[in-house]
């Protein structure tokens, strides 16, 4: 379930995110000298990143020790209007003194069994540098300090859409999942990765999320339907910030 923070508006939830960014980042760093988070597409997470990209939160983080990772991505190039990495990149890591080898996009112009395989040697890469590929198949989950996530008013997160094959995955990290109400391909983390972050933040505003919201939150347990139900952190910490009017059913 998770615990819930109702904020006035969109604006102050997007405040609060970028508060929540800049806290966990200083402790992960302090504690392990480095923060790694996975970005969400969608326009409120957006909201969040140019709050943190304003000098009052950037100024409090130390980029240099930060690497930035993808919840999910859409299967198009990097400069195209629908991608996770394009939006942030312009909301946020434009802005921010962020290496660019601590940016470790989804490739969504592969193909997309091959950006999903590719994607998951990526954080095999950053997680376990020192494995070598072949010892990978029996190594941790990667745990993430932060992932942060949307929901759509299909309860859908990252891109674990309803009635997708992505649901039921138990093995891998990454997975290539086609939507069928989008026709199109999506790159997303699986449940295990997303579960094994130390901190899950959602963020949803808007009265058109009321009764979603309110279904997931308090509502009978149904994943298939309500993918965001099945976030539930192993060894973590959930929280969901949302705005009065997607809380307005709670
Ligand atoms: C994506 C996101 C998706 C998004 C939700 C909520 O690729 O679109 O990962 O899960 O977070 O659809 O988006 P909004 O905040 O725009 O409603």
């Amino acid at each position: 379930m998770g615990s819930l923070e109702v904020l006035p508006d969109g604006a102050a939830l997007a405040e609060a995110a970028a508060n929540h960014f800049v806290a966990l980042a200083r402790v992960a760093v302090r504690v392990r000298g480095l923060f790694r988070v996975a970005l969400s597409g969608g326009s409120t997470p957006r909201g969040a990143y140019q709050c943190l990209a304003s000098e009052a939160f950037a100024s409090q983080v130390d980029w240099q020790r930060v690497h930035v990772f993808w919840g999910d991505e859409r299967c198009v190039p990097p400069d195209h209007p629908d991608s996770n990495f394009r939006m942030a990149k312009e909301a946020l890591l434009d802005h921010v003194p962020l290496a660019s080898e601590h940016v470790h996009r989804v490739r969504g112009e592969l193909d997309p069994k091959l950006a999903a395989a590719d994607y998951e040697e990526t954080l095999r890469g950053a997680f376990y540098p020192d494995l070598s590929a072949s010892g990978a198949n029996d190594i941790p989950v990667p745990r993430f300090d932060l992932i942060l996530l949307g929901m759509g008013d299909d309860g859908h997160t990252a891109s674990l859409f309803p009635g997708t094959a992505a649901l039921h995955e138990a093995r891998r990290w990454v997975v290539a999942n086609h939507v069928a109400k989008l026709d199109s391909w999506r790159i997303t983390l699986t449940p295990v990765v997303v579960n094994a972050a130390a901190q899950l933040v959602f963020l949803v505003s808007g009265a058109g999320k009321s009764e979603r919201l309110r279904e997931v939150r308090g509502g009978p347990y149904r994943p298939d339907a309500l993918p965001a139900q099945l976030v539930e952190p192993t060894d973590g910490d959930l929280l969901w910030l949302v705005d009065q009017a997607a809380a307005s059913l709670l």
